[in-house]
């Protein structure tokens, strides 16, 4: 009989100790050690003895870049770069209640007669059925399963011979095999490897879903993002309906381009065109919004940065921001303060960007800081004009990448002026938007409220 020993393991990176320990030694995290136990033998986990296969000659491996099959929608397959590959293993993460099981569903049915083995550890089948009727898609080949065994799921994958397998959630299987819980580092490392094993032996893609956790990182992630070949991420602010699906990893293609979705009655929607959900310009201009010709990943949209400045109720200002770097906020503060010469210390400043997006692209710093101005001297910036440059702690307007994917962007939508910064050499000219520079911020003042 195999003798037990029992190690302690990092929660968060796989780190084996064989005492327990305060601060992860590898991850630097503080306490996510747990006990776990490991039987002294490996397990005989199906598959793990398979064929011992010889090293083949490169020049002589037969692979085809093009042998990737549709997920069905089109969002998904562009961020895959043209599809799933066949035999990857894609671990799809995100919050709870962001869409994740929406989305494999939506996957699993959205082509007719496909046959798909969908595995749910959390939900019964009916359920999932119920699920099912509000989404759109229909497929008569698509197979339920209520399980939590990884060995079970494979024997019926061998016996339904599925086109595509999709696992809710990588952090519900648990092996009987191992004697850890489920969820735990041990638990789902094997359970993904024994997936990984069964995609590159039969070439079926195998999506994972997994869970994050608090601090927005994938349960057991380091472990698992080395094992799959894609990760994909679900993001978006549970109070609003938009959702981000931006690969983290990609061995098969661009990690630059990123699906936006729209979650409504009938599931989520794809949105082609986000530049027209981001902005609202049916109103009359007020004081403190400004949109911003922003890039994600390799996408251009216009966004609205909307700011509130006004006179500290406290001793002490409060600066708050939805979507935006509280810290790059105050530096911009500093900024208009040192150089523009506003007196913002004494002000409480609010900023929100619209839609409950995070943007982290420094291009939108001219218009938080116009937005910021704007509201400070209560004078509306025309929405008309978009924004699109970096700000530095000298003031100077600092040129961004991607201008012309952006000038194009505020064209296409209509807008009639574009503040870039004066830096950017040789822009071609669109005709109907105006393309107005600045160097300094100083600049920026003069240009709108002077
Ligand atoms: P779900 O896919 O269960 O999230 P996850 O698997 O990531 O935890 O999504 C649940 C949320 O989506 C829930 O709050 C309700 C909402 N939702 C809709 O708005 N419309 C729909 O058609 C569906 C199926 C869910
Ligand atoms: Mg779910």
């Amino acid at each position: 009989m195999a003798k037990n020993k029992s190690v302690y393991v990092c929660q968060n990176c796989g780190a084996e100790s064989p005492k327990w320990i305060g601060h992860c030694p590898s991850c630097h995290e503080w306490n996510s050690y747990r006990e776990e136990i490991v039987t002294a033998a490996s397990p005989s986990i199906p598959g793990r003895d398979a064929v011992r296969r010889k090293p083949e000659l490169l020049s002589g491996i037969e692979a085809n870049e093009n042998d990737r099959i549709t997920s069905g929608i089109g969002e998904v397959d562009r961020i895959l770069g043209g599809g799933m590959v066949k035999g990857s293993l894609i671990l799809m993460g995100g919050e709870p209640g962001i869409g994740k099981s929406t989305l494999a569903l939506q996957i699993a049915l959205a082509t007719p007669g496909r046959t798909v083995l969908y595995v749910s550890g959390e939900e019964s089948e009916g359920q999932v059925k119920l699920r099912a009727k509000r989404l759109e898609g229909k497929n008569e080949g698509c197979f339920i399963y209520n399980e939590t065994e990884p060995e079970s799921v494979l024997t019926q994958a061998g016996a339904i011979r599925p086109e595509l397998l999709i696992i809710d959630s990588i952090q519900t299987l648990s092996s009987s095999m191992l004697e850890s819980s489920a969820g735990s580092v041990t638990q789902v490392r094997e359970c993904a490897a024994m997936m990984l094993r069964y995609a590159k032996e039969s070439g079926v893609p195998v999506i994972l879903i997994g869970h994050i956790t608090k601090d927005g990182t994938l349960a057991g992630p380091k472990v698992l993002e080395h094992i799959v070949d894609v990760v994909l991420q679900f993001e978006g602010d549970g109070n609003y309906v938009f959702r981000i699906l931006r690969p983290v990893k990609n061995r098969f293609g661009s990690t630059a381009e990123i699906g936006i979705f729209e979650m409504g009655p009938a599931g989520l929607r794809e949105v082609t065109d986000p530049s027209e959900l981001f902005i609202r310009r049916d109103r009359d201009p007020a004081s403190g919004v400004t949109i911003a010709a922003t890039v994600d990943g390799v996408r251009p949209f216009m966004i609205e940065t909307q700011s509130l400045v006004s006179s500290a109720v406290y001793g002490t200002p409060q600066r708050s921001s939805t979507g935006f770097d509280t810290r790059r906020l105050n530096m911009l503060l500093a900024v208009l303060e040192k150089r523009a010469g506003f007196r913002l210390g004494v002000k409480d400043v609010f900023l929100n960007i619209a839609g409950g997006l995070k943007v982290s692209d420094p291009a939108i710093d001219l218009a938080v800081a116009a937005a910021v101005l704007s509201s400070n001297l209560d004078a509306p910036v025309d929405h008309h004009t978009a924004f699109a440059a970096e700000v530095g702690l000298s003031g100077e307007v600092r040129p961004v990448a991607r201008i012309e994917q952006r000038i194009m962007e505020a064209a296409r939508m209509g807008f009639n002026e574009i503040v870039i910064s004066g830096f950017h050499r040789d822009v071609r000219e669109v005709p109907g938007l105006k393309i107005s520079k600045v160097y300094k911020i100083e600049g920026l003042v003069r240009l709108l409220f002077s």
